[in-house]
């Protein structure tokens, strides 16, 4: 077993400075926004594991039955020597595919990619243990900056996957901009296996962000104490309430905090000072939801050729396997 490598391409005061800046341009937009990517300190990394096993949260449970069906069917296509995953978090998915994978005699290398340094290296090192033939060089960066320097193929191809339906927490100009410089990282004939959300019946999808227990309020106010602690702001976070709304026309759950009176708020690290009205609505999180026909246009603008779907009976979430054309 060779000991696994890291490269960080995210310090902490790259993060920082990431943070500053969004919570700049968000909280002094009208109306105020912020980026999901703040839900993931360690608290909410461990409320997005609690969400994952809640009875009205589909997306997880469908996709690794989704995966668990098609594995084979991947496998048998991807002669692959390293598999890349992006926003890998607890990689407790991916072990689906190394065992497939690594069945086939080629996989060689694991390369995880996540922001979160902590997950990366429990995941890591649950993976180096389990799969002692297989090198792991994991990468601490961000998805939407760094594909540019992941680690080139061993001489075959390289499959990456970004699985979870992550790729709708992208606002449409981000995702063409995502799959753009996924499709330059690649070499024709390098895969990608994608998993997304598919637009279905909202009284399916909004349960599932606003589940009976409260744990998805809980992971979006969450938000909030990270501000708290990352800039000493002082958001009164229960004053804020949870809501999940289903927007029609750009097919995407909106997560928002609604203020449940008027606040004023400081936020010392950026040297701002914030006003809420009443009932004032800040958006958190879009989690969009796809039909087959556009996201397979949107892959086919940004350079993948053949694709495979795999859809779930009631057609709540797909996985795609694309090839860079
Ligand atoms: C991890 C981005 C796939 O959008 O469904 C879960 C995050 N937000 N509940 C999603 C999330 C609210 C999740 N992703």
């Amino acid at each position: 077993m060779t000991a696994p490598v890291l490269e960080i391409h995210l310090s902490d005061s790259d993060a920082a400075d990431a943070l500053h800046h969004d919570v700049r341009v968000g909280l002094s937009a009208d109306p105020k926004w912020l980026p999901p990517k703040w839900f993931y300190d360690a608290r909410g990394s461990e409320l997005f594991e609690e969400i994952t096993v809640l009875p009205e949260y589909y997306p997880t449970r469908t996709e690794r039955e989704l995966l668990r069906r098609s594995v084979g069917q991947i496998a048998a296509r991807s002669a692959v020597d390293t598999l890349v995953e992006l926003g890998s978090g607890s990689s407790e998915k991916t072990r689906l595919l190394l065992d497939q994978l690594a069945a086939t005699g080629s996989l060689r290398r694991y390369v995880p990619l996540d922001v979160s340094e902590s997950a990366l290296r429990a995941a890591m090192a649950a993976v180096a243990r389990e799969y002692p033939a297989l090198a792991v060089h994991g990468v601490v960066g961000d998805f939407t900056e760094h594909l540019e320097l992941l680690p080139a193929s061993q001489g075959g191809r390289r499959l990456v996957v970004f699985l979870g339906g992550t790729i709708g927490n992208l606002l449409p100009a981000e995702r063409t901009g995502f799959l753009t410089a996924l499709r330059a990282a690649l070499e024709p004939g390098e895969l990608l296996l994608l998993g997304a959300g598919l637009a279905t019946d909202p009284a399916v999808m909004v349960p599932a962000y606003d589940d009976a227990a409260g744990v998805t309020a809980e992971f979006n106010r969450n938000v909030l104490h990270v501000l708290n602690r990352e800039l000493g702001a002082d958001f009164v976070v229960d004053a804020f309430d949870h809501l999940a709304v289903w927007d029609a026309a750009e097919e995407w759950i909106e997560m928002r905090l609604r203020a449940r009176r008027a606040m004023t708020v400081q936020l010392p690290a950026v040297g701002m000072t914030v006003h809420y009205a009443k009932g004032e609505e800040m958006r958190t999180e879009v989690s969009g939801k796809f039909r087959r026909d556009r996201l397979g246009a949107e892959l086919v603008d940004a350079g993948f050729g053949d694709q495979v779907w795999w859809t779930d009976p009631r057609k709540r979430f797909a996985l795609v396997l694309a090839e860079a054309a």
